[in-house]
């Protein structure tokens, strides 16, 4: 792989996808790691993160220097470049200039593979407090900013070269192909990390893991459990069963999506559980978030062990038992669980019904090396429905915590009616790529007084939630036009009964989390 060292900034994990969209497989690796153990992973390109300390501050993230020495192309960014500069005999200094967001920079040796076909002039995005004065012997200056004489610098016999600013946002105008040249020209790399080289890797990972033996996996509906299972399906047929539990809390035609269109597309084996019932009477009378939150994890738990012990039986009883069960765990838990950065990003939620301590199966983790926008490419090149990879994130207690107030089937039903003429409106109007999503909620302990036809109504508002988001951890409401909002709201009042008003939610987070519960 090329090796990403994370240096404490968020950077990583963007600069990870970016070699991968340049077609090149990427790995995170901490700033600690020693050169022996970047030696150990083979790297075939070593890319330096940005971070947020000054290399001069006490207890600033370092590198081993040995790392410099494995004769691997080597890429610094940022903070990663003065790491560089520093190490490799050059100087960096605090000249007390700062260069923050959008910069116009200067390429001054254009012949170097790194800018290669690329503009002179560029618009490039930077931060940083200290710069580069002096580069390292054998290097040449590349780039210039107003107030940074060395913005740039390589060296192309050793294959290092160095940025200030930041290639991998979008904001650096040609950011991805300083990226793509360090790697595919300089380095020389092969570009052949695609889907369908990914689905062949994996089929083949799970068919020697697998072999002949059974194995489960629960389906939520959402977009990794479900491209997890089309992968195992893939690989080892009909070894497979899935179990998906309807508790009642589910969207619209979620279910019918799965067990129709899901099935269909990939051919699995499900097995439905209908636990509306059950969920309803666990629920009645409870109002309170944590409280509903506890109740539906605790519920869920109980009907999915359930119905697994029955598979479980039954295969025994036919003498296959059940040895794996599928989990459709993403590279950035991987990462945020220690498996790479400084930054611990603690993660806010778990996905209801969490492992149990005493696991009786061996995991499979076929997402467990992939970004969310390479696994819907793969559910994708799957055949699988679009309705389910491209998905909105959905809460795992799903709409029983966007009731404020008591769930009940009618209100229930309300909502869904309400949220599915809403993501449609959004859809048909080509929002979906705008918003990270959009919770309807339905204030069922609320009424207010409204007009219909001749008569008053008393009847509940229901909440628009639209945000915009990179990873959830922030958001800012976003600023759909007044012709869809106007739209969604003129259909809700006159489809939906008990619903006379349609309000807006225009809370950034913080303050206000996603979730109204
Ligand atoms: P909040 O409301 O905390 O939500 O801003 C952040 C993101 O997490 C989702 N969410 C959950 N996901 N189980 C989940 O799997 C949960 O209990 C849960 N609660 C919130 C929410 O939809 C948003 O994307």
């Amino acid at each position: 792989p090329v090796l990403v060292v994370d240096f404490g900034a968020q950077y990583a994990q963007l600069i990870a996808r970016r070699v991968r969209e340049a077609g090149v497989y990427s790995e995170i690796v901490p700033h600690t790691a020693s050169a022996a153990e970047i030696a150990e992973k083979n790297p075939i390109g070593i890319i330096l993160s940005g971070g947020p300390s000054s290399v001069y501050e006490e207890g600033a993230p370092k590198l081993d220097s040995g790392v410099f020495d494995l004769n691997v192309p080597t890429l610094g960014i940022c903070y990663g470049f003065q790491v560089m500069a520093q190490a490799l005999g050059g100087e960096v200094a605090n000249t007390g200039l700062r260069e923050y967001g959008a910069t116009d920079a200067s390429i001054v040796h254009d012949e170097s593979v790194l800018f290669a076909g690329q503009p002179v002039e560029q618009n490039v995005w930077m931060s940083h407090g200290d710069q580069v004065s002096h580069a390292p012997a054998g290097f040449e200056v590349l780039a210039r900013t107003g107030a940074t004489p060395v913005a740039a610098f390589g060296n192309d016999a050793r294959r290092m070269y160095g940025v200030q600013w930041h290639p991998e946002v979008k904001h650096s105008d040609h950011g991805q192909r300083i990226i793509e040249n360090f790697l595919l020209k300089a380095a020389g790399l092969p570009a052949d990390w695609n889907s369908g080289n990914v689905i062949a890797e994996q089929v083949a990972r799970i068919q020697e893991q697998i072999g002949t033996g059974r194995v489960i996996c629960g389906l939520s509906g959402g977009v990794d459990s479900a491209v997890a299972a089309a992968l195992v399906h893939k690989a080892v047929g009909d070894q497979l069963v899935c179990i998906f539990v309807d508790h009642g809390l589910l969207r619209k035609g979620e279910r019918e999506q799965v067990e129709q269109d899901y099935v269909a597309s990939t051919g699995v084996r499900l097995v439905t559980v209908d636990a509306r019932e059950r969920f309803l009477t666990a629920l009645a009378g409870i109002s309170d978030p944590e409280h509903k939150r506890k109740v539906i994890g605790r519920e869920f738990i109980r009907t999915f062990e359930q119905a697994e012990a029955e598979l479980v039986a039954e295969a025994e009883a036919d003498g296959q038992p059940i040895r794996f069960l599928v989990q459709g765990t993403l590279y950035p838990d991987v990462v945020e669980s220690g498996g790479g950065s400084g930054t611990a990003n603690i993660k806010s939620h778990h996905n209801v019904g969490g492992l149990p301590e005493d696991l009786q199966f061996e995991l499979v983790e076929p997402l467990r090396t992939l970004f969310k926008d390479e696994v819907r490419a793969i559910g994708r090149e799957l055949g699988l429905p679009e309705v389910i990879v491209g998905r909105q994130p959905f809460p795992g207690p799903g709409l029983g915590i966007r009731i404020v107030g008591e769930v009940t089937a009618d209100r229930l039903a309300i909502l869904q009616d309400a949220d599915a003429i809403a993501r449609e409106e959004l859809t048909k109007a080509g929002l979906d790529g705008e918003i990270w999503q959009c919770p309807v909620v339905l204030l069922a302990d609320v009424r207010s007084v409204g007009v219909q036809g001749d008569g008053r109504t008393y009847g509940h508002p229901i909440v628009l939630r639209p945000v915009s988001s990179e990873d959830a951890m922030t958001a800012d409401w976003t600023r759909l036009p007044y012709d869809v909002l106007s739209r969604i709201s003129n259909r809700i009042t006159n489809e939906v009964r008990e619903v006379n008003r349609v309000v807006l939610d225009v809370t950034s987070k913080p303050p206000g989390t996603i979730e109204w519960e």
